[in-house]
């Protein structure tokens, strides 16, 4: 096995599970060996075997087998309207490109492949039908891990998958039920769901679906690869485009153009990969449609009454980042929660690593988070960032009151933390505080208005304070209806 030293692996049936992985299912050498052995022992335990010839011998001849090993080896982290720049590209680039090119009564076809626990496709329907696509519109969704697929059908989502600065998107069609959210059945059943291994050479294919797409996500997934299997998938890819279609991969992926005849079209997040037709312009060349509106400058609403002083918001001061927690930065951005949180585990003198930890922790068992969260804020009782995911953390698990002591804890500790009032305006709406919620909301988008529009928000995941101000002002104006309702 390329890169890993063989003292690194318990037992050499490791290597060779990990070899026949990699020659099965293009898998690149495990990251983190502990982490690897431990979920070859699960699959083997499920399995009911403890030898490894034998178990070796089912994965060769068992595809299911296999499959139920590939889930330990990767990581479904994923959630609604994840990385949103991809999603407004969708809405106001590839959306009116194909619907110049292919008229208004053209069916289009998306397909997320590698949708993990279905929070990437949803997303894309919702984005279809607020579009007006509800009857044109046919989504695909593959995953090799059959109990993602089975999650995702069944649609039922927590705080968690909620997290994304545009999940407000999904809202409207979500029914709370007790700590959950249950996806109704009018965007569920727009989305048609799948076994596909993306190594495997059975695809493109007609009796799947997996044909003609005007828009493949295959976001997150390529990173699990090595570089042969990439060069198989890209072409498979490409050539499951229809002409004129779009491909989106995640911001970590590895580059597909030098391996599939794809124009790329460079934006200011990262690439897009395009199938051009042939004798069509390149897409740079072409008629391009007006560009995503740039954030509105929000106007600076009145000092509003019992909200803290603000001071002008500066980025949080960054701590000299230790060894290792640029590993655990990546690690977490992947989805390697095992990883970030071990990388990240190893500086608990470090409040930014600590907060890391909780965040790679609350994927697997949020409610271990949370008690790591309190020991963490022990050691760093004036460390903003713990607060606020505490707060973060207790709202997913419906523990409002104290969601709201711990938001509010974060806020004095930084009046001008823009996304802490955010966090603070959704707890008390949801506790039935409408007007609290609305005074909440408000001096989060005025803090935002105080930052030029396109600067990053501090523990704001990348979010920019022109978007985020927008956020705000969208879920105050909604209260204020309500309030204008109830009153008429
Ligand atoms: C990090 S998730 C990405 C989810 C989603 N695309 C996103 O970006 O939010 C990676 C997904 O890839 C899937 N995956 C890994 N290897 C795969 C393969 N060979 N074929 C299909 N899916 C695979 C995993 O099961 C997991 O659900």
């Amino acid at each position: 096995m390329s890169g890993d030293s063989p003292q690194d692996w318990r037992h050499p049936g490791y290597v060779a599970v990990i070899d026949l992985v990699a020659a099965r299912a293009g898998l690149l050498p495990p990251s983190c060996p502990p982490a690897a052995m431990e979920g070859i022992d699960r699959a083997m335990a499920r399995a009911g075997l403890s030898d490894f010839p034998t178990y070796l011998a089912r994965l060769e001849a068992e595809p299911a087998m296999l499959d139920d090993l590939l889930v330990e080896l990767t990581i479904g982290e994923t959630y609604f309207f994840r990385t949103p720049e991809h999603f407004r590209f969708v809405r106001y680039q590839v959306l009116p490109d194909v619907l110049r090119r292919r008229g208004p009564g053209h069916v289009v076809r998306v397909w997320s492949a590698g949708c993990a626990s279905g929070e990437e496709p949803y997303s894309l329907a919702v984005l279809l039908m607020e579009e007006g696509y509800g009857e044109r519109m046919e989504v695909r969704a593959t995953d090799v891990s059959r109990a993602a697929l089975a999650r995702a059908q069944l649609g039922s989502y927590s705080e968690w998958s909620l997290r994304g600065s545009e999940a407000r998107h999904m809202r409207p069609f979500l029914l709370a039920e007790g700590k959950r959210y249950r996806l109704v059945p009018q965007v569920r059943n727009r989305v048609h769901f799948g076994y596909l291994n993306l190594a495997d050479d059975t695809w493109p294919s007609h009796t799947q679906g997996l044909w003609g797409m005007d828009l493949i996500f295959c976001r997150n997934v390529l990173i699990y690869f090595n570089r042969p299997t990439i060069e198989a998938v890209a072409r498979r890819l490409h050539a499951s485009l229809a002409e004129g279609g779009f491909l989106i991969a995640g911001p970590s992926d590895p580059p597909l153009n030098t391996f599939a005849p794809f124009e790329t079209i460079l934006t200011d997040w990262g690439l897009v990969y395009h199938r051009t037709a042939p004798g069509q312009a390149p897409w740079a060349h072409s008629v391009r449609h007006a560009p995503p509106p740039a954030p509105r400058p929000v106007p600076t609403p009145p000092p509003v009454a019992s909200t803290p002083p603000m001071p002008s918001p500066q980025p949080m001061p960054e701590s000299p980042s230790p060894l290792g927690l640029e590993g655990a930065k990546r690690a977490l951005a992947l989805g390697d929660w095992g990883e970030a949180a071990r990388l990240a585990a190893a500086h608990p003198e470090d409040a930014e690593a600590e907060a890391m930890a909780i965040r790679a922790l609350a994927n697997v068992n949020p409610l271990a988070a949370v008690r790591a969260c309190t020991e963490a804020i022990r050691r760093h009782p004036l460390a903003v960032e713990l607060r606020y995911l505490e707060a973060m953390l207790l709202l997913g698990l419906g523990r409002l009151a104290d969601a709201e002591r711990a938001a509010r804890q974060a806020i004095y500790l930084e009046p001008s933390l823009a996304v802490a009032h955010l966090m603070l305006g959704h707890i008390l709406r949801r506790q039935g505080d409408t007007e609290g919620a609305r005074r909440a909301f408000r001096t989060a988008e005025s803090l935002c208005a105080t930052l030029a529009p396109d600067t990053l928000v501090p523990l704001a995941d990348g979010e920019r304070a022109g978007r985020l101000a927008e956020v705000a002002r969208e879920e105050r104006t909604r209260l204020e209806a309500v309030r204008e309702e109830t009153r008429e």
